[in-house]
């Protein structure tokens, strides 16, 4: 719902248990007023009492802009700055207009939340009159109270001017203490989240890799030093975006902004007199009831709005798959995936998929990006040949691409040598022994394009992973002036949405997922086109509690791809439990990545009851609500959640390691939550049924066995009786 008060000037969006409001001040500048619980419905005006430094008459440089711009008061990080042809870098916004909408407004060329009757919308004009309009639109979400924000600016002036920045959203606070909540990582180490207060000055994550990166994630949580799992506010944001992104927290003597959007580094976009340019969205949630509600409504919003359909239905089945990857890496023959996939069928998976090292010449990691053809060294058919072969064993074929890469040494690049992003007269810095392709050049895009047709049109592939693997350098595109060079970060980016755009138009039931060396570009826009992202190369079950907690504060978990994999882990060397390892794949996509040849066939069979466990209750998993319940701490030692169904009828539990071991013959128990206390569920765990109260799951528990250690885990379905 948006309310406009003419009278008093203010704007209230507002949400069931939300509201976001803004005013126009005296001298129409737009300040932002109030972003958290729900106002009354007569929307009081949450200016008032203002602080006395926030006086307008006397410190202008404090107020709460709600779209900040240099050079004219506001000293804070500022949203948006244009240089105009005269050299100044300077904007005073102010209202011009605004109106209200039905549905949801959408971005030209760039992922969003997608359009929903439900939806509302708002747009409110600011002018400079130097020569900017700024659109910024809002739209509400009511049945997972989202807010979503946007900008669109244009040149309203009669001379060329640059945009310098261009940041999605701003959100002032006003002062109190606050705590930042950022994931961080490394290579295998994707989305650890760090928790910490708010100090004086500016803080940032960011990303001027091209890509977000295995170091941060677009993503952030404010919250009150108090906020729990449970309770206790959180303010959640998400750019929908997959380029390099800046999200900073400045706090000051007028409290803390949050500003997110497109990183200020090398970007410098030019608009001609009536060229506009629209930026990222945003998307926040708000909670007064702790972390788990704040991820609950992304988790919510994310599979309702944001992913596509089919695959948004938590009803639509996806594959149990088999990835070579770990099983083979670039050593096979069409023989070896044969047998690969025979012995995945005995375990009764759905899809074979067929990783890198398939196309000519790809023997290892230093060959042949961009030649899309099968090697008839391992392949004597082709693709078409092997994905009969795999039809006729049983289970469908899936396919790896790695479409933005380019071998130095690839027909590919002897022949459009300048299709690769290089620095002239510099030295071409190989990341992986590879170069990125500019896909700021529309041809290079068609080029790459009428290669993945040809390979998706020769047989029925349902599936494609789409790797990316390594950071962007030497940023330049040989088709663009020097003034233009502050585009080609940007303008890489919607390359890559044109190109996923195409692929998921012209293939609407190829099941897309997203990869980027492990889980380094793990982002709405991205799965805005791909319903699920390889979560990260790291299979090992207990580096993938923390991993997959830390992602799953913002991303549901049936984006998350996850695969049981082999012992001891290839990455750590770790050894864990099956069941621990099957617990982590269940949380997200569910998959194997492993030498099941080398599998007996009692080995096998031991597999089948949980990948019928994952068809009897897939669709509670990827649509259900998260609870978590005891989260990984710093030594990974153990972690617990559960899915409940929005009708509270059925829930699946987990618990993993140690962490909630028993001493001396103690059993701990696990209180359950996000069930109906009213009524008994019975609570199986594949060999025993009991019937047990709502109320008493969430009071006193499931008891955990006591030798409860590492080795073995729990998994429990819960019915209502
Ligand atoms: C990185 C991915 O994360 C892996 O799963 C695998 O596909 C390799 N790339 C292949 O090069």
């Amino acid at each position: 719902m948006i309310r406009y008060d003419a009278a008093a000037k203010i704007f209230t969006l507002s949400t069931p248990h939300t509201s976001y409001q803004m005013k126009t001040d005296a001298d129409g500048r737009l300040l932002h007023t109030w972003y958290g619980r729900r106002l009354p419905d007569s929307c009081p005006d949450m200016a008032e009492p203002r602080a006395p430094h926030t006086d307008p008459g006397c410190w202008p440089d404090l107020l709460p802009l709600e779209y900040p711009a240099p050079g004219t008061a506001d000293n804070r990080c500022c949203a948006v700055c244009p240089e105009y042809a005269d050299g100044t870098e300077a904007a005073d916004l102010r209202y011009a207009s605004h109106k209200i909408l039905p549905g949801k407004y959408s971005l030209p060329g760039l992922p969003a939340f997608r359009q929903d009757a439900n939806a509302e919308s708002l747009c409110i004009t600011l002018w400079d009159a130097a020569g900017l309009q700024v659109e910024l639109w809002y739209a509400v979400y009511p049945d997972c109270d989202l807010i979503t924000r946007a900008a669109v600016l244009t040149n309203t002036g009669s001379a060329p001017l640059i945009l310098r920045r261009a940041a999605s959203a701003c959100l002032d606070f006003s002062p109190r203490p606050l705590e930042l909540i950022t994931t961080d990582g490394v290579w295998a180490g994707e989305r650890t989240p760090h928790r910490a207060p708010l100090r004086p000055g500016e803080q940032t994550i960011g990303s001027v890799r091209g890509i977000p990166g295995h170091a941060h994630n677009p993503a952030a949580i404010l919250c009150t030093p108090d906020t729990t799992e449970t309770q206790g506010e959180a303010w959640g944001a998400l750019l929908v975006y997959s380029g390099n992104f800046a999200l900073t927290a400045e706090s000051c003597e007028a409290g803390t902004r949050l500003l997110l959007g497109i990183h200020p580094y090398h970007f410098a976009w030019t608009l001609a007199p009536g060229q506009s340019f629209a930026v990222p969205e945003a998307a926040f949630v708000y909670s007064r009831q702790g972390l788990g509600e704040m991820s609950r409504q992304f988790h919510t919003a994310i599979r309702r709005h944001l992913l596509r359909r089919p695959w948004a239905d938590p009803q639509t089945p996806r594959p149990v798959l088999i990835n070579s990857w770990e099983a083979c890496y670039f050593t096979f023959d069409e023989q070896r995936l044969l047998q690969l996939a025979r012995a995945a069928k005995q375990a009764d998976i759905d899809l074979f998929v067929l990783d890198d090292g398939w196309f000519q010449g790809r023997n290892d990691d230093g060959t042949s990006l961009g030649d899309w053809v099968a090697d008839p060294a391992k392949l004597p058919d082709g693709l078409p040949g092997l994905c009969k072969k795999v039809n006729d064993i049983g289970l469908d074929f899936g396919l790896w691409v790695e479409p933005e890469a380019i071998s130095p040494d690839s027909d590919l690049y002897r022949t459009h040598p300048d299709w690769a992003l290089k620095i002239p007269h510099r030295e071409t810095v190989a990341i992986r022994r590879q170069y990125t392709l500019d896909f700021s050049r529309p041809e290079v895009v068609d080029g790459i394009w009428a290669q993945l047709q040809a390979v998706l049109n020769s047989c029925p592939i349902r599936y494609l992973k789409w790797d990316m693997n390594r950071s962007l350098a030497n940023v330049y595109s040989a088709a663009l002036p020097a003034a233009r060079q502050g585009e080609v970060y940007h303008r890489y980016v919607l390359g890559v949405y044109e190109l996923q755009r195409r692929l998921t138009e012209a293939y609407p039931d190829l099941l897309l997922e997203n990869c980027a060396g492990g889980g380094a570009r793990y982002d709405c826009g991205m799965l805005y086109f791909s319903p699920q992202i390889w979560c990260s190369d790291n299979t090992d079950a207990r580096a993938r509690m923390s991993i997959q907690y830390g992602t799953g504060l913002f991303y549901p978990g049936c984006t998350m791809g996850a695969h049981f994999s082999t012992v001891p882990n290839h990455c750590t060397g770790h050894i864990s439990a099956p069941q621990a390892r099957m617990a982590m794949a269940l949380f997200g996509t569910f998959g194997f990545e492993l030498d099941l040849t080398a599998y007996t066939q009692k080995e096998l069979d031991g597999l089948t009851p949980f990948i019928a466990w994952y068809r009897a209750h897939g669709a509670l998993l990827r649509g259900g609500d998260l609870y978590r319940l005891v989260n990984p701490d710093a030594a990974n030692l153990g972690a617990a959640w559960m899915t409940v169904s929005h009708d509270k009828v059925e829930a699946a539990v987990f618990a993993v390691g140690t962490a909630l071991a028993g001493s001396g013959g103690h059993c701990p128990r696990l209180v359950l939550q996000g069930l109906n206390e009213s009524v008994a569920y019975t609570v199986t765990d594949g060999e025993n049924t009991e019937t047990c109260s709502g109320f008493v799951l969430q009071t006193l528990g499931l008891p955990l066995p006591g030798d409860y250690g590492e080795a073995p885990s729990k998994i429990w379905y819960l019915k209502q009786v």
